[in-house]
């Protein structure tokens, strides 16, 4: 019924490695997963994100880290303007508005946080909106 792995902005594989597909030498085209997301979508397993918001493996959270994500905090901040939410709520916008239908895991014992992450999770981001933080977030497009 669902596969619970770990998927953030600035740690999606099983997203990115599809988008630039078959470039060799480009770290990024590797397929670490053995087509999962595929494999899910073709079979309605609803994938689960854990970790949304988390740069790697618990290494810290992106949002608000401008020293390391500049760009990714500036698109964050631009897009949370214009729909009237936190960055919080954008990143999990990020992960919902992919066509596979995803549900995102919470962390946080943060009330507040909760609630910021919620009034994201309809969003409609444009295609163009959802790939400029795929971008901002060091992500190739080719
Ligand atoms: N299936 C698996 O293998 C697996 C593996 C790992 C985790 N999980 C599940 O996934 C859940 C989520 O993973 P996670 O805890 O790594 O996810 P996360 O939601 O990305 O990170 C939560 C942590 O980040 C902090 N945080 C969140 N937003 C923040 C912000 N804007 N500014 C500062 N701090 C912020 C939270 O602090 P506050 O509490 O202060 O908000 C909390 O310490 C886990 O609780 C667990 O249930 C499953």
């Amino acid at each position: 019924m669902a596969n619970q792995v770990q998927l953030s902005i600035t740690h999606c594989p099983m997203i990115a490695s599809g988008i630039a597909a078959d470039m060799a030498g480009l770290d990024q085209s590797l397929d670490r997963d053995n087509g999962l997301l595929d494999y899910a979508r073709l079979r309605r397993t609803t994938v689960q994100a854990w970790s949304p918001f988390q740069k790697g493996f618990f290494d810290g959270v992106f949002i608000g880290d401008r020293d390391n994500y500049r760009e990714l905090n500036a698109v964050l901040d631009e897009w949370a303007a214009k729909y009237e939410v936190t960055p919080t709520g954008i990143a999990v916008a990020w992960i919902t508005r992919h066509p596979a239908n995803m549900q995102v895991v919470l962390g946080t014992t943060n009330p507040g946080r909760v609630a910021e992450s919620a009034a994201g999770s309809e969003l409609p981001l444009t295609r163009e909106e959802w790939y400029r933080l795929f971008r901002a977030a060091g992500h190739t497009l080719p």
